[in-house]
């Protein structure tokens, strides 16, 4: 099993990096030196994050108008569905809508400077996620050690960073909040479950629905983790035979999000068959349509039975399409620079995904993260290589979740997450999941078609000096004069004919987007 983790994890960052070979960037480890290319947000009002929006009739409604420029902003929804309210001084939208049915409305941002306003479509029907979701977990800076403080100091920086502002939505525990029989840590031992069969939290966690109310407080929502198995992966209290009454306390305890992470099932069911890789989820995903709350369900199984396939089909509204990035940090630099496990390419993994399922790639690895010896120390990333992997989710739609220090963010971190016309790629409300075009040596272009007829581009060098990378519109399927944009620099670059071509650094990308002239 163990070999079969590895195997896959190594797999899965292939299509991250696209097998970069020999070692990176890696002189540049000091973040004063890191070039930060997102313009820093303007004072003047501006909407970002996704154009439209899932919800069931009935369910309690969250969402927080993400909108940047200098405060006090005034925020109004013209055409408010009934049912729902918009608190004009933080944007936060609740209430409950009966109707099912499309509502175009208006969000409508005012400041001292001016206004901008930009339609949002809410659907109100079966479907949720209907663009990647966005946020933090606690799992790649805490792993182990999470704490009921931590996710709510997690939930204070996703507002005081301004994450919130471009979209960001979904503050995230992973394994390690309920009790784990045999510890040797006596804040994680105590009764698993209480007298009605309901699962407890460890000592860490002394109030859960305390801190889900605090998320839900600042706009944001929750999420939770765990297991079919009895135990998750960290020999936490799993749901197995329990499943009913779990997902009844994390309605109860107001969870908006759970990761269902296959673990210690693999002893208990089989996995010989589809019918057995899918059984538990779809026992899961039943229950979880009778809750009277919305909980999106993400899979976890690390690409098992092609999970791709039928992810959806089961009720999963993102599936792992591959083991962990990297249990460490060893783990993360043999997997970057392997060559020959392209999971997503090999896969056509961009035919499966698309409004209300999608390929899950794992977490962005940047910023503050565990060395799994209980300090947190940058991620091994160089600067180049976190430019690559924020570009490569964005064009192949993947969630947006941040698995670093969220309060320790430096300014190269919060630009790599923040910039709107990255996260305007990854949230295109068609949602079809990019892919790669060419590959040459050292080259690959990767596009993403968006909505509005345009294309996001990625130019990649995976090489160790930069190179020329071309993208031809024969390639990409257009013809004539192009408008090319710069989307990391917000630039336009100019028209250009038949193709682009463009110096990109080593392991780095150049990502653009290109409207018909
Ligand atoms: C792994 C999972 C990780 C994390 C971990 C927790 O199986 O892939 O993302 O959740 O378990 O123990």
């Amino acid at each position: 099993m163990k070999k079969r983790r590895n195997f896959l994890f190594v797999a899965f960052y292939s299509i991250l990096l696209l097998g970069i070979s020999g070692c990176s960037d890696k002189g540049n480890r000091n973040p004063n030196t890191f070039e930060i290319l997102t313009p820093k947000p303007s004072p003047v009002p501006r909407i970002n994050g996704a154009k439209i929006f899932g919800v069931r009739p009935g369910s309690p409604f969250i969402f927080t108008i993400p909108a940047t420029g200098s405060k006090p902003i005034n925020y109004e929804v013209l055409n408010i569905p009934a049912g729902l309210s918009c608190d004009p001084k933080t944007g936060q939208i609740t209430g409950v809508i009966e109707e099912p049915g499309e509502y175009l409305t208006t969000f409508r941002v005012t400041n001292k400077l001016g206004s901008a306003q930009r339609e949002f479509k809410i659907v109100c029907g079966d479907k949720l996620a209907l663009t990647p979701h966005m946020g933090w977990n606690s799992w790649y800076v805490w792993e182990n050690h999470v704490t009921d403080k931590i996710m709510r100091d997690a939930a204070d920086a996703m507002v005081s960073s301004g994450m919130i502002d471009h979209g960001y939505m979904y503050v995230n525990i992973d394994d390690c909040w309920a009790i784990k029989p045999g510890s040797t840590d006596s804040t994680l031992l105590g009764e698993p479950r209480d007298i009605r069969g309901m699962v407890n939290s460890n000592k860490r966690f002394p109030d859960m629905k305390g801190l889900t109310d605090y998320i839900h407080s600042k706009g944001l929502k929750a999420g939770i983790y765990t297991s079919p198995g009895p135990f998750t992966c960290a020999g936490h209290i799993g749901a197995y035979g329990k499943e009913e009454q779990d997902i009844a306390r994390f309605a109860e305890w107001g969870y908006d999000f759970l990761k269902y992470d296959w673990c210690s099932y693999g002893k208990i069911g089989r996995k010989d068959t589809l019918p057995d890789l899918q059984k538990p989820y779809i026992l899961i995903s039943n229950i979880i349509r009778n809750q009277k709350r919305d909980i999106v369900l993400n899979l976890c199984q690390y690409g098992m039975g092609d999970v791709w396939k039928w992810g959806k089909e089961v009720g999963g509204q993102s599936w792992r399409t591959a083991g962990d990035l990297g249990g460490s940090f060893e783990g993360i630099a043999t997997a970057l620079f392997r060559d020959g496990f392209d999971v997503y390419s090999r896969n056509s993994l961009h035919l499966y995904a698309g409004p209300g399922g999608w390929n899950d790639p794992d977490y962005l690895l940047i910023g503050y993260l565990s060395n799994w010896k209980g300090e947190t120390v940058p991620t091994p990333l160089t600067p180049n290589e976190q430019y690559t992997q924020v570009s490569l989710w964005s064009l192949v739609a993947a969630p947006l979740i941040f698995s670093g220090d969220i309060t320790r963010m430096d300014d190269f971190t919060l630009s790599l997450l923040t910039n709107d016309e990255i996260i305007e790629v990854d949230q295109d409300p068609m949602g079809k999941p990019g892919y790669r075009v060419t590959k040459s040596g050292d080259t690959e272009v990767w596009i993403r078609h968006l909505e509005d007829g345009s294309c996001a581009v990625g130019l990649f060098n995976r090489g160790e000096n930069s190179l020329n990378v071309t993208a031809r519109w024969s390639d990409l399927g257009l013809a004539g004069k192009q408008r090319v944009r710069d989307l990391w620099r917000q630039k336009n670059l100019g028209r250009f004919n038949d193709e682009f071509s463009v110096k990109v650094p080593q392991h780095g990308v150049v990502m653009v987007r290109i409207w018909p002239h």
